[in-house]
């Protein structure tokens, strides 16, 4: 297999407080994203999805460090970099966020051809009217007519300016695209026609995608692989198909069940109890363990290691019942008919 686009490898993030006690958010965070996938983190809020995605391209808050752990992008270590080598070497050329409050990541008194001009003259050798050519061509892409470049971002609806971001992610052709909550703000219709757009770039441009949700049927309908946090912890890691058929870690098998499924179309919705704790100690335990109908003394005496799920390539479970999980939450799962999924109807 080809090496990774990204790499996580066991890497913690930690937020300093002027508390007694750091917030762990992020512990022994370790996927890969391989080139031209879609890959979906999902996960309830603050379990660690938007630090994570920040670490990436330099973007922790000032009080966010990587404490240990490497992170790879195209093989090459980039925890350590400075927010300058971020600029420089990876934001926007090789990465591009489109993030979570993208509301606000328009500047308001610029026009967006005038955004355009400024984005070329920091990072290509593009003229000014090269500049507005290209996005005029993006908001092509992205469905908006062109003749539109010229407007503020205030003059935009709400699934506009989300479009408008998307293209302009795409400025300067990045490999990688974050996308945090890219459709969170938007009413369901748009959500659809969004992720409809985010979809269509798998097929005309080259890149590779980490979108970051809560709702695990998105991460189901538009991604090709994934990974299920669950307070600051790793739950589960694959290809969504086998996350889809065979989840192994108790949070994302309720996660699943919390969820329309059309293999159940009479199953009650289940709704997860309690909360996840708060990282404010490094977490030597599995921090689902008070909420897992599963839990033995053990989960409570150690992080979980990974669990190889036997019979699939790199599906992982931070979980050590996660062998039994398939007897112990039967009445959770699939039941194993041979019937299409709806990602093989999609395919
Ligand atoms: N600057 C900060 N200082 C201290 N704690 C922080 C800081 N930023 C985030 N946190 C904490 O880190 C944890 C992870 O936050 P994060 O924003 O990564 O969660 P998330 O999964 O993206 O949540 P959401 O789905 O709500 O966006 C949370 O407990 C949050 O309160
Ligand atoms: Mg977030």
């Amino acid at each position: 297999m080809s090496e990774p686009i990204l790499e996580f490898e066991d890497v913690d993030i930690t937020y300093r407080t002027t508390g007694d006690s750091d917030v762990h958010a992020v512990n022994s965070a370790s996927f890969a994203i391989e080139e031209h996938d879609y890959f979906g983190l999902v996960g309830e809020s603050g379990c660690g999805k938007s630090t994570l995605a920040d670490s990436i391209v330099g973007g922790l808050d000032d009080n966010g460090e990587v404490t240990s752990g490497k992170i790879r992008y195209k093989g090459e270590e980039i925890q350590d970099y400075s927010e300058s080598e971020f600029n420089k070497k990876i934001r926007w050329k090789e990465i591009s966020v489109i993030p979570q409050s993208s509301m606000n990541s328009l500047d308001p008194v610029m026009k967006l051809s005038d955004q355009a001009i400024e984005m070329a003259k920091y990072h290509t050798d593009l003229t000014k009217a090269e500049a507005v050519d290209r996005l005029r061509e993006l908001f092509d892409v992205v469905g908006i007519s062109e003749s539109r470049i010229h407007d503020y971002p205030h003059q935009f609806s709400g699934g506009m300016q989300q479009r408008t971001i998307i293209a302009f992610s795409l400025f300067l052709q990045p490999s990688l695209i974050i996308a945090d909550e890219p459709t969170t703000a938007l009413d369901v219709i748009m959500q659809d026609q969004i992720l409809d757009y985010i979809n269509d770039l798998k097929d005309d441009w080259d890149i590779s995608m980490l979108m970051i949700t809560h709702d695990i049927s998105i991460v189901f309908e538009n991604c090709d692989s994934m990974a299920v946090m669950h307070g600051g912890q790793m739950a589960e890691t694959g290809r969504v198909v086998d996350l889809f058929d065979r989840p192994r870690h108790p949070y994302a098998i309720l996660l699943q069940n919390a969820f329309p499924d059309v293999r159940f179309p009479d199953r009650e919705l289940a709704v997860i109890d309690g909360h996840p704790p708060q990282l404010l100690d490094d977490p030597d335990y599995c921090t689902f363990a008070d909420r897992c109908p599963w839990a033995v003394e053990d989960c409570r005496r150690g992080a979980p290691d990974p669990q190889e799920i036997e019979g699939d390539a790199d599906h992982r479970a931070w979980c050590i019942r996660a062998d039994e999980m398939e007897d112990l939450a039967a009445d959770h799962l699939a039941p194993a008919t041979g019937e299409t999924s709806i990602l093989e109807e999609d395919t």
